[in-house]
């Protein structure tokens, strides 16, 4: 099994792709507030979410990161990623969102331009019209930002070929632009936490699931460049080891004869006992000559401040100290035809834009879980979990989900007919769409205040 990022057939085997990937569940997280998708088991898995939720619980600062890719219409699909960032934006994230219109044109053929235009009108005044606060949210396109494109080039560096191969399936005829894409979405995705953008702090991507491979590569990548790794003790407690590489070899006292300068090596040692001591860790145990620091009393639930910690002082003593990067990852939805939803296919999705008309037409022609004919359905009963329309109230339409459960409930025992979900769903749809569209009115003169300076 392989995700491929570009592709608009995605797997649905979520349980395999959690076994696959090593994602986490959500089942077990305390969430404030949860949102529909979440109390639905739509966002369905996580990675290092917990040190994000501790942020949010203790009011420290975390960050959101986002990315759109420049073509096409927005739709429906789209919109989750927009209540998930919206969920984070209200529990105290502040938000960055990127304009992948350099991955539009490497991958698309849609010019710098033409990908500006798209993001904002079609985008930026969704995003503003379905609620995100323009005071805490700041857009940017990757062609204009340098550091994203420097942190992309560096962290190449950390990788090579094979690894591509592995993760993404490229070839030898991989176009190089192609190639170049999850470099700079690497460096989307970090820097936000250089002191340039917002200083060291856990940051969050929510995503669909087809994005992972790109959070597998830019968590691997970041853990490389860390000059002090964290391992857990079998029972208890945590180890520091020094990473010596290249890059920190002087720093850490190692001479290029290969001795070590045991003054340099012990001032590293006596800042990391510093550091940890102010966390309230009095039982440190450093061993200079391992190159290891013991920490007895940590437990698990220390690992995230430790981490905070240490590269705080990595990023003192000259390295980048970067965070890998927690995410979120939603099912997709199903396209109105019962396949994939995709823009390239206008039919088989709800465009934000679309007229009511349009909308009545398109929903009346959706897949559907119900039997072929009215005496069986009344009979059998229908399908809800197959039943398009259904679908779309559960992860767009219906915020009850005592209403929701009813519908299921009333179809499942052949009450409720196939005709009449889709008029459920129809009505829903329209108002929902027709607020949209009048929200959109309301804040098209906010659009600008969404773009961070270099955006303007
Ligand atoms: N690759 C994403 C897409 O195809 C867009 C994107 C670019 C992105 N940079 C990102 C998504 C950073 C999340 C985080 O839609």
């Amino acid at each position: 099994m392989e995700i491929d990022p570009w592709s608009s057939a995605q797997s649905t085997d979520y349980e395999g792709i959690i076994a696959r990937f090593g994602l986490n569940r959500m089942e077990g997280l305390d969430l404030p507030n949860p949102t529909r998708l979440h109390r639905r088991g739509i966002v369905f898995a996580h990675r290092d979410l917990e040190g994000v939720l501790d942020a949010q619980r203790k009011g420290e600062p975390f960050g959101v990161l986002t990315g759109l890719m420049p073509s096409g219409r927005m739709h429906l699909g789209h919109s989750m990623v927009i209540d998930q960032v919206r969920w984070f934006q209200e529990h105290g994230g502040d938000v960055t969102i990127a304009v992948a219109d350099l991955e539009s044109q490497a991958t698309r053929g849609v010019g710098l331009k033409e990908g500006r235009r798209i993001a904002l009108e079609q985008y930026i005044a969704n995003y503003a019209a379905l609620g995100l606060d323009p005071e805490r949210t700041n857009v940017y396109f990757q062609s204009s930002r340098p550091i994203v494109q420097r942190l992309g080039f560096q962290l190449g560096r950390r990788t090579n070929l094979s690894e591509f191969e592995a993760i993404y399936g490229f070839k030898g005829e991989t176009n190089l632009a192609h190639v170049q894409a999850p470099l700079v979405q690497a460096g989307d995705i970090l820097h936000p936490q250089t002191d340039e953008y917002g200083g060291l702090r856990p940051i969050v991507v929510p995503v669909g699931v087809d994005q992972d491979p790109h959070l597998r590569l830019t968590r691997g990548l970041a853990s490389k460049t860390n000059w002090f790794n964290l391992k857990t003790g079998k029972n208890a407690g945590l180890t520091v080891a020094l990473s010596v590489q290249e890059s920190n070899a002087a720093a850490f006292g190692q001479q290029p004869d290969g001795r070590v300068d045991r003054g340099v090596r012990q001032a590293v040692f006596d800042r990391i006992v510093e550091r940890l001591s102010a966390l309230g860790f009095s039982d440190l145990r450093p061993n200079p000559k391992h190159g290891t620091v013991d920490v007895p009393s940590a437990s698990k639930r220390d690992l995230a401040s430790v981490r905070l910690a240490l590269l705080g002082l990595e990023r003192e003593i000259g390295g980048m100290g970067l965070m890998p990067p927690s995410s979120t990852y939603h099912h997709f939805a199903v396209g109105l035809d019962g396949d994939k939803m995709s823009s390239s296919r206008p039919d088989s999705t709800l465009f934000l834009g679309d007229e009511p008309a349009k909308v009545a037409k398109k929903i009346k022609r959706a897949f559907s879980g119900g039997q072929p004919t009215v005496e069986e359905h009344r009979r059998l009963g229908g399908d809800p979990d197959r039943d398009v329309a259904f679908q779309y109230m559960a992860y767009f339409f219906e915020e009850d989900d005592a209403v929701l459960a009813d519908l299921a409930e009333s179809y499942r025992a052949g009450r409720l007919l196939a005709g009449e979900m889709k008029q459920a769903c129809l009505e829903r749809a329209e108002v929902w769409l027709g607020e949209l569209a009048e929200r959109r009115d309301e804040t098209a003169h906010l659009v600008e205040t969404f773009l961070a300076p270099d955006a303007r």
